[in-house]
């Protein structure tokens, strides 16, 4: 474990294993008086670039809830829209705080705060990746199948959810398959990189482009946007949304997965587009569960980071 959480596959099995473990028993006692206030004193920044609902308020949520105070920065709002170098920001924000959580456009800028600060940083969300949400989507999909040993599919957008996913499935061994159009598949040098570990970690991955291939047999039935953040220009929208239209998951591609197959979606979703309501709203969806998580394992995450592991 280092002392960031920038992508999965640099934080390892371990820290993996004990997110998975210490998550469930932040949600379980929650109410419990008895966990006391872990990060009592502590300040941790959060700094903003794009648009949040689930990140910002289950990190302050938590933040709080673990006794430290929390600051919210936004990037226009704060020097860094004036040309303030990473590094001098790093340099000051770690005077005042513990740990810094930041949400922005380039990778390289988290990795760049990172590289400077001497407190933990984590990644939550950048243009590559978003391993917040897949520590917290990996509890959930615990907590619904009782393992991760199950066929996990996640179809539609290779980007930062997809790179995420490639991440912990190298780490943890597990088995995914992503399925996209030829256009909209993960970068190689990611695939690659998962699939150097996996041969080592006993998982197994596959990309593929047949939106019935990716899903068959699949427990597990995880979409995203098809145009991120950013990406999602009227233009661009109308544009490409052809593309991936055999990817959306409605029910009748849903029922090419296993029977007790699960719904997942980090949210927001573009209702209509890549999901169906039926689908988002059906038996089968963990959505709210998800999202709910997300609180649960960062409160873990940051415990654990900063060296107050309450297990
Ligand atoms: N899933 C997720 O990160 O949601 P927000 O963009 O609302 O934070
Ligand atoms: N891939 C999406 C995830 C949103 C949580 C995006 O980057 O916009």
């Amino acid at each position: 474990m280092g002392k960031d959480l920038l992508r999965i596959i640099d934080s390892g099995e371990d820290f993996c294993r004990r997110v998975l473990t210490l998550g469930p028993e932040m949600k379980a006692r929650r109410r419990d008086p008895s966990l006391g206030k872990p990060l009592d004193g502590l300040a941790v920044v959060t700094i903003y670039e794009k648009p949040s609902t689930r990140t910002k308020v289950s990190f302050e949520v938590g933040i709080r809830e673990l006794g430290a105070q929390v600051v919210e920065l936004t990037k226009a709002g704060s020097q860094l829209s004036r040309g303030e170098t990473l590094a001098d920001t790093a340099h000051t924000l770690e005077r005042y705080a513990d740990a810094i959580v930041y949400r922005g456009f380039n990778h390289d800028s988290v990795v760049g705060i990172a590289e400077h600060a001497r407190i933990p940083v984590v990644n939550a969300l950048t243009d590559l990746y978003h391993p917040c949400q897949i520590l917290a989507d990996l509890m959930t999909i615990e907590e619904h199948c009782g393992t991760l040993n199950v066929p996990i599919s996640f179809i539609g957008n290779g980007s930062n959810i997809a790179h995420s996913l490639l991440g912990a499935a190298a780490v943890l061994g597990l088995d995914l398959t992503i399925g996209t159009p030829p256009n909209a598949m993960p970068r190689p040098e990611i695939v690659q990189e998962a699939a150097d570990l996996v041969a080592s970690t006993g998982g197994r991955i596959r990309v593929v482009n047949d939106p019935i291939e990716a899903v068959a047999g699949a427990r597990i039935v995880y979409t995203d946007v098809w145009f991120d953040m950013g990406k999602d220009d009227e233009e661009t929208v109308a544009k490409r949304s052809a593309e991936y239209q055999c990817f959306q998951l409605n029910a009748e591609l849903l029922a090419k997965a296993d029977r007790e197959a699960q719904v997942m979606h980090c949210l927001p979703a573009q209702r209509g587009r890549e999901a169906t309501d039926e689908v988002l709203d059906g038996p089968q969806s963990i959505i709210f569960d998800q999202a709910e998580n997300r609180l649960h394992a960062q409160k873990a995450i940051l415990a654990l980071l900063l060296g107050k592991d309450v297990g």
